[in-house]
């Protein structure tokens, strides 16, 4: 008999329904499985057949084809064990049900239980967007795919428990939805500010990265404090939307990164990639194309420590998606697009040796070998950078000093006043930051005062700004006025700006 149950497949971030279709005839047993399924789904077979057994069913020792359609649709993962065991009992008229408007997702362990599932929630947002009402899933999945409202959602624990539900002998196990809350990060789990000695000026830099999502590069001397500002950023930006949050969880969930105990991604990412990492796992890539570093950081923060470091091609690869804030991967079998939208942080030394300008220590590199290390970062990677500082090293007075700086919390309340302010004005269009404004917005957003004309006038004169740098600056001093609430760019605001304008020292 033929037997035909949903479930879904992932097509990068996105769900695609998949009928899965079994058909049990008389003949010498077997149990295929088409559709172009990967290793994993080949594997369910031996799932499917100890867990059906250790449910108490009988597995037919006939001639089973599975069938996963469409046919052209690669099929990976082992999220199909639970329809396909499923549509098995199905079809062998061991248990009678209509699933025609319920997708089934779940991994099956031997004994029949139902283990945690990658990529539940884009599943279920397929579901919602199709109109269908009901989902099964895992119970340890259950709070993740609660996330998106309008779903009815069933968590199970094992085969023998939704076979005795569909059989009508027990109800339909209860799910509590997540609540989404307002998030407060927690205060120990990140590098606070006030800890950080000196360096007033590379802080209120971050200030202005972090109110208008702008790429910075610090540089300095070793032990000048740079990895440590890095690491503190987090801990100033303002909290993520629901809306946000959603997106980060859905990356996560399909990357597999997704703890199960954490429904929803409250906090904004912090990747910091080694500098050995390849291309693809930098930007995405892999024969299944998969997310990269640089989606995992979509909406918090990319940190690349050793910036010269990094190959000269890996860093090339980031241009791209700089610009675009997405990455399209294409392969022979199509092409997905990740979103990739992350504030990139930069740290690097002067010069091999680490001290080239610092007044106190003698630089050892000869000027061809400095000029060669910063020549590593290529100029069209540095004119994305909007933000370029100096991080010196600081000296003792300062570093013994006991009073404490400002802490990140009063920071970040700035920060997000800022940003309430950018997004009351970029409201209707799809922008939320100042740094993604484009030629167009820059235009109509970034009027400046007429002082502040001529020296934007003058600079470009003299320090030979490209068009990009142009922009930038006016991206730039918008946002120090917005930190200052103040609607009109004034002189001081733009000089503020071209001070931290990229670069070289050499
Ligand atoms: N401004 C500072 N205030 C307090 N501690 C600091 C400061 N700067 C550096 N330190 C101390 O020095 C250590 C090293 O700092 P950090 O790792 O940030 O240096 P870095 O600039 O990244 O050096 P490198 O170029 O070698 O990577 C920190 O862990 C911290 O203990
Ligand atoms: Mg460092």
């Amino acid at each position: 008999m033929l037997a035909k149950v949903i479930s879904c497949a992932l097509v990068g971030l996105d769900g695609a329904i998949v009928e899965v279709e079994v058909d049990i005839s008389p003949g010498l047993p077997s149990f295929t499985i088409v559709g172009l399924p990967d290793a994993a789904v080949q594997e369910a077979k031996e799932r499917v057949r100890a867990a059906i057994r250790n449910s108490g069913f009988a597995f037919p020792m006939k001639r089973i084809v599975v069938n996963l359609a469409p046919a052209d649709l690669k099929k990976a993962g082992p999220a199909y064990d639970l329809p396909i065991a499923v549509a098995v009992l199905l079809s062998s008229e061991q248990v009678s049900a209509d699933l025609s408007k319920t997708i089934l997702l779940g991994e099956l362990s031997l004994d029949g239980s139902l283990r945690h599932t990658n990529g539940i929630l884009p599943m279920v947002a397929l579901a919602q967007r199709e109109g269908l009402p009901g989902v099964i899933v895992p119970d340890t999945d259950a709070k993740e795919a609660s996330l998106i409202p309008g779903t009815k959602i069933i968590p199970i624990t094992s085969l023998a428990q939704l076979a005795s539900y569909l059989r009508g002998e027990i109800p339909a196990p209860e799910c509590t939805p997540s609540e989404v809350q307002e998030y407060t990060p927690p205060a120990s789990s990140v590098t606070d500010l006030a800890y950080i000695k000196g360096q007033e000026h590379a802080k209120r830099a971050l200030e202005v990265a972090a109110a208008g999502g702008h790429n910075v590069v610090m540089i300095g001397p070793p032990g000048s404090g740079k990895t440590l500002l890095a690491r503190s950023l987090p801990s100033i930006m303002p909290p993520m939307s629901t809306g946000e949050a959603l997106e980060v969880t859905k990356i996560y969930s399909v990357s597999g990164l997704l703890p199960s105990d954490t429904p929803l991604i409250r906090q904004r990412p912090f990747r910091s990639p080694h500098y050995t990492i390849s291309n693809a796992g930098l930007v995405g890539g892999g024969h299944w194309p998969k997310a990269g570093e640089i989606s995992l950081s979509h909406h918090g923060v990319l940190f690349l420590d050793e910036l010269p470091e990094f190959g000269h091609a890996v860093l090339e690869v980031l241009r791209q998606p700089l610009e675009d804030k997405v990455i399209t991967i294409s392969r022979a079998q199509g092409s997905v697009t990740f979103p990739a939208n992350f504030m990139l942080v930069g740290a690097m030394n002067p010069c091999p040796c680490g001290y080239y300008g610092d007044p106190f220590k003698q630089c050892t590199c000869s000027l061809s070998t400095v000029s060669r290390y910063q020549q590593r970062i290529s100029g069209p990677f540095l004119d994305r950078v909007d933000i370029f500082i100096e991080v010196p090293r600081i000296d003792y007075e300062k570093l013994a000093d006991d009073k404490l700086g400002e802490p990140s919390e009063r920071v970040q309340a700035r920060v997000k006043a800022a940003r309430d302010i950018q997004r009351t004005r970029f409201e209707g269009i799809k922008l939320i930051c100042n740094a993604e404004m484009t030629p167009a917005e820059v235009r109509e957003y970034c009027q400046a005062e007429e002082s502040a004309q001529s020296l934007l006038k003058a600079a470009m004169k003299q320090l030979y700004l490209s068009a990009r740098a142009f922009h930038r600056i006016l991206k730039l001093a918008r946002t120090i006025a917005d930190l200052e609430n103040t609607d009109i760019i004034k002189a001081h605001h733009l000089a503020e700006a071209i001070q931290y304008r990229p670069r070289r020292m050499v």
